[in-house]
């Protein structure tokens, strides 16, 4: 070969090379390269990890880290980097056989969401998140959250609040925060980077775990869980776009429901995030559930006005209560088939859960009833004017009284059922302590 051919060639060569990369520039550009973590742990997450996660893991195969979903059961590849065609996890998407067809047992994804793992994988199926072992669930995006104000400049009515394990302090709704306060009313401890407002606090039954449900009005609603002794924020585990207004952990702690503005009540596996059923029947949003102390049935109260009891292993509605003229508020089972729910009709009502029949109107007052709360031994409804206590059988009233001027908009009782505190729109709580004088202060920071 003379030298001359020798350049020649060489710059041939440079010459492909500048094209391919010029090429591949573009590519690039056109098609932004599609994030594992923000994009398609999700949609997994939503689809499919519910059957293939470390309990159930059909046919071998975990998709729930994405260590695991890379490979199938036996240890064969499941994704080729660059090749969707040839890989298992975007073939089973498009088989033509139903009964192979992923996610089983339901329509194929929409397009958009095949094309999203198919141009995943074509692009070289790469990991973005911070560690291969994480669960997909923990790759949610996490909103930072402002902070809150050190003092707050006005009172805010409080929508939720938790007695804290050790049954001495009480963990209340703030602004974008969770203040924790002792039973004399000093502020303890806030837990940070939470939405604005906030509907619902539930601990776990065994764990240092706080799970709430919030929201912005109108714009967004968030579940997340926070560490309780170091305030960090664990997981976010649904979003939507109007406020959440409950979420409950199950009596053991394996299962979170939650209450969707659309309706809907989602049954969330607590340990990988992922989604166990979807409880339908709700025309308007669900205002509040509440767990039989077997796990297996789940009581919702709607602003469509009626309650319902679900069974959660069919995630069928077993009863439906028809008996409330306006938004049911709250609801709870009071034993093993009755339930009692409150309502802006401003009646409280003792009902079937098995079939949904009336059998008692505890109470029926000119203004609407917010919020009820359950003791081993009693039951507290309460409303724009007044709380009442009834015995558990719903039949026998024990003890009425009116703690402030203000709307008592969400109560709690401890553990023993002793200690029972209130709180008011105007961000005031009253403590009451067996035959103590109530103890009264503002959970509000700075006021
Ligand atoms: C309702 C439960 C369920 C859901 C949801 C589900 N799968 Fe499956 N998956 C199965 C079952 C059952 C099998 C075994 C099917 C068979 O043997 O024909 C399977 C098999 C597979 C296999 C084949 C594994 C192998 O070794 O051949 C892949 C890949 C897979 N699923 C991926 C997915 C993906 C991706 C999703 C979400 C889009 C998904 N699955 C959702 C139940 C489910």
């Amino acid at each position: 070969m003379s030298s001359n051919q020798a350049v020649y060639r060489r710059q041939w060569r440079l010459l492909w090379i500048f094209v391919l990369l010029f090429c591949a520039g573009r590519q690039v550009k056109a098609d932004d390269a599609i994030s594992f973590a923000t994009r398609v742990a999700p949609l997994l997450q939503q689809q499919c990890v519910t059957c293939h996660d470390a309990e159930l893991a059909e046919a071998g195969y975990r998709l729930d880290t994405y260590k695991h979903l890379v490979r199938l059961g036996d240890g064969s590849p499941a994704v080729i980097a660059e090749k969707p065609d040839k890989s298992k996890l975007f073939q089973v998407l498009i088989h033509e056989d139903e009964n192979s067809r992923m996610p089983s047992e339901s329509d194929p994804l929409p397009d958009t969401s095949i094309n999203l793992i198919r141009n995943w994988i074509q692009q070289g199926a790469a990991f973005d998140g911070a560690s291969e072992d994480q669960l997909l669930s923990s790759l949610l995006p996490k909103t930072e959250h402002p902070q809150p104000p050190k003092n707050y400049p006005a009172a805010i009515p409080l929508s939720a609040i938790a007695f804290h394990p050790s049954q001495s302090q009480l963990l209340v709704s703030g602004y974008h925060e969770i203040t924790i306060w002792n039973l004399k009313g000093e502020l303890v401890n806030r837990i940070t980077n939470q939405g604005e407002r906030t509907y619902a606090i539930d601990i776990h039954p065994t764990l240092p775990h706080v799970l709430t449900a919030s929201g912005t009005p109108g714009v967004t609603g968030e579940v997340r869980i926070f560490n309780l002794s170091t305030g960090a924020l664990a997981s976010v585990l649904a979003t939507a776009d109007e406020v959440i207004m409950d979420a409950r952990y199950s009596p053991d702690g394996n299962t979170i429901a939650v209450a969707m503005p659309d309706g809907s009540t989602r049954l969330i596996d607590s340990k990988t995030g992922s989604e166990k059923r979807q409880l339908l029947g709700h025309s308007d949003q669900v205002c509040s559930v509440s767990w039989h102390a077997d796990g297996k049935r789940l009581a919702t109260a709607s602003r469509d006005h009626t309650a319902k009891i679900f069974d959660c292993q069919n995630g069928l509605s077993v009863a439906t209560f028809t008996g409330h003229t306006k938004s049911v508020n709250d609801v709870a089972f009071v034993n093993h088939d009755q339930a009692v729910s409150v309502s802006d009709d401003g009646t409280a009502q003792l009902w079937n859960a098995d079939n949904g029949k009336r059998m008692r109107e505890m109470a029926r007052n000119k203004t609407p009833i917010l919020t009820l709360s359950i003791a081993p031994e009693k039951i507290a409804v309460s409303g724009a004017l007044e709380t009442q206590w009834f015995k558990r059988d719903g039949r026998q009233s024990i003890k009425r009284f009116t703690d402030s001027d203000a709307w008592t908009t969400i109560t709690v009782f401890d553990s023993s059922g002793e200690i029972f505190a209130a709180g008011t729109q105007s961000g005031e709580i009253v403590v009451r302590q067996k035959e103590q004088e109530p103890i009264r202060f503002n959970a509000i920071p700075g006021r």
